[in-house]
């Protein structure tokens, strides 16, 4: 939930730490801080807030320079997000600087015993609990850093990703990592840390990806070495080669990243299945089902778990599998999952979705079903990431980093390989006869060129944001394919703009939110032609008599519902399955406009963190 930055080598370690964390901000945001060793003094600056009031904060002061830096942007867990609470943190000694993503959950007993030795709290924080546990295993014990760092780490019990160095010892930063993600650049004679690559690779492409329980001693002039935390053993490094370039992490002359991963659509779902999607020869090639075709045509069931947006896309999934391969699909929070005793059996097939493969309770929720004897697959879009490894098979979505908070690409990318998989299972098992198998496979081809055409209606969903950029709730009404889409439609509106929103199937709205409807309320109905357009139809009369406004997202040569609504949307006409992939475009760009037009921080909504690596 927090992202760490650290550099050690030549250059000025200020500006790589700096922009490491803008680019790392996407994690968090309530407070930043950097840490910097000029060669003779640790420089701390910390501050409530963002990593530009970081920037002005250092910059006003007097120049730091320095070749040793760490920086940290926050989101809060132990502690109100306030400049003391903010990491860097010290030991009492002044000697080790620690910066820290994750929760250490005894922290308070640790802190009891620290005190009762004469040792001083200033945060409320866990992290400087730990700064002053490896200083007083570094007295006591009479070891160096890394040792400290270890035997410390044994003690603690939660999750981390750790950055530390000792004053006395400035050549040398010591990382762990459990739970949260930990990777290390290797240039010639410096080395970059980050929570993902995303602040060092315009110095490196290659990068070590710390396995959880494991720490480096990354030291000038040494190659980095990698242990296990527990049995000390040494780890022969694995140096990954890098595959994002600068340029996809950068915004490319759009006001947000949200819009510009918007409008990535077209090519992220090309992306996602080049290569795999393959018409005229009527196949599709995916080896991670390939491998394990027998486990998904003899599955019992399908669970799909997942949090957040990819929840939603694991809803259409529950439609797919059902409709397409006619196999059983039930869709679970993965927070509720884990901790409610599930039923397991070991013909069952577990699906993991996650954008960023490092959400907390997917994770939990993955062991606990390989625990209890389940196939895990994995739709993750983050190469390497904790899930994806996981996992005992998998299928990547290719989305490219998403960095605006509000998911769009990963959204509409895992939907395409859940898709993908829906169709290949169809044909194994022959539920679609070869003619309408092969129509599928073409429609979803077309897919990029309809997102293309969907993303012309950005001006005319400009003017509907005008209308209603001052409301307070708002509902979204859907019916079968479209239900998961009115959902993520609802959720968008309300991560980023702050208006109260709510996603319902459509005939629902007669067993409660009908009562909400007045004039004031705006109510997005996803009323395209294919999937009970008669009964969306009498759902549009029933708010009309109650004087709702109406924004409807209707098929291209719609006539009946344009007359009904205050403003309809036209989007391409495409097969029921595939509705989700177009529907949900326009809806993206309302949510994105009412909160530009609110003046709301769209990358970085409030109290929201991309990766929650918290449970
Ligand atoms: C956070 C993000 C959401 C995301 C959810 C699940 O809440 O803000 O955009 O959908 O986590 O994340 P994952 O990386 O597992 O898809």
């Amino acid at each position: 939930m927090c992202g760490i930055v650290g550099y050690i080598g030549y250059r000025e370690a200020y500006p790589i730490v700096i922009k490491g964390l803008e680019r790392l901000e996407y994690r968090g945001y309530d407070s930043a801080g950097v840490a910097l060793y000029d060669g003779e003094e640790v420089h701390i600056c910390k501050t409530k807030g963002k990593v530009s009031d970081l920037k002005e904060k250092v910059e006003g002061a007097v120049a730091i320079t320095g070749a040793l830096g760490l920086g940290h942007t926050r989101w809060a867990t132990h502690g109100v997000p306030n400049d003391v609470n903010s990491h860097p943190h010290q030991s009492n000694s002044g000697d080790i600087v620690i910066i820290h993503n994750g929760i250490i959950e005894n922290y308070a007993s640790i802190k009891q015993e620290l005190t009762k030795r004469g040792y001083v709290f200033h945060s409320d924080t866990d992290t400087e609990v730990l700064a002053n546990l490896i200083e007083e295993v570094m007295k006591i014990e009479g070891v160096k850093l890394g040792k400290a760092v270890q035997i410390a780490l044994k003690e603690v019990v939660g999750a981390y990703a750790i950055a530390v160095f000792d004053k006395k010892k400035p050549d040398e930063i010591v990382v762990a990592r459990l739970g949260s993600p930990l990777a290390i650049g290797i240039g010639k004679d410096e080395y970059f840390i980050g929570s993902d690559a995303s602040p060092f690779i315009e110095y490196t492409s290659n990068a070590i990806y710390l396995e959880d329980e494991e720490m480096a001693i990354i030291r000038i002039g040494r190659e980095v070495r990698v242990r296990s935390i527990n049995d000390d053993e040494q780890i022969d490094i694995n140096i990954q080669n890098l595959k994002i370039s600068l340029e996809q992490i950068e915004k490319k002359g759009y006001d947000h990243f949200m819009l510009k991963e918007i409008y990535e659509q077209p090519s992220a779902i090309l992306d996602t299945f080049r290569g795999r999607l393959l018409p005229n020869e009527g196949i599709i090639k995916m080896s991670g089902i390939e491998d394990n075709l027998s486990k998904f045509t003899g599955a019992n069931r399908i669970i799909v778990i997942a949090c957040g947006t990819s929840w939603h896309a694991g809803l259409v999934a529950e439609y797919l599998f059902e409709d397409i391969a006619r196999i059983p699909v039930e869709v679970e929070y993965a927070s509720e999952f884990r901790y409610r005793n599930p039923v397991i059996k070991r013909d069952d097939v577990v699906i993991a979705i996650s954008q960023s493969g490092e959400t907390a309770d997917t994770l939990a929720a993955i062991k606990l079903a390989k625990s209890m004897g389940a196939f895990v697959f994995g739709v993750c879009n983050v190469v390497g990431s904790s899930i994806a490894r996981e996992t005992n098979a998998g299928a990547y979505t290719h989305a490219g980093p998403e960095i605006g908070v509000a998911s769009t690409k990963a959204f509409t990318t895992q939907i395409t390989v859940l898709t993908l998989i829906a169709l290949r299972l169809a044909n194994a098992k022959g539920t679609l006869s070869t003619s309408d198998y092969k129509k599928c496979l073409f429609d979803l081809e077309a897919i990029p060129k309809r997102v293309d055409e969907v993303l012309e209606v950005n001006n005319q969903i400009i003017e509907i944001a005008n209308n209603y950029s001052n409301v307070s709730n708002c509902l979204y009404l859907g019916r079968k394919y479209n239900f998961p889409v009115a959902l993520e439609g609802a959720l968008k509106l309300k991560e980023i703009s702050y208006i109260h929103a709510e996603g319902y199937p459509a005939a629902e709205m007669k067993h409660g939110p009908i009562a909400l409807i007045d004039e004031q309320m705006p109510v997005v109905v996803i009323a395209t032609k294919k999937g009970n357009y008669e009964k969306i139809v009498s759902n549009i009369q029933e708010i009309k008599s109650r004087n709702g406004r109406i924004i409807a997202i209707v098929t291209q040569g719609d006539t009946m519902i344009k007359e009904m609504a205050d403003f309809a949307v036209e989007i391409p006409e495409t097969s029921e399955f595939l509705t989700p992939l177009v529907a949900t475009i326009p809806l993206q760009l309302l949510s994105y406009h009412i909160a530009v037009m609110r003046g709301c921080n769209v990358d970085q909504p409030r109290n929201l963190a991309k990766s929650v690596t918290v449970e």
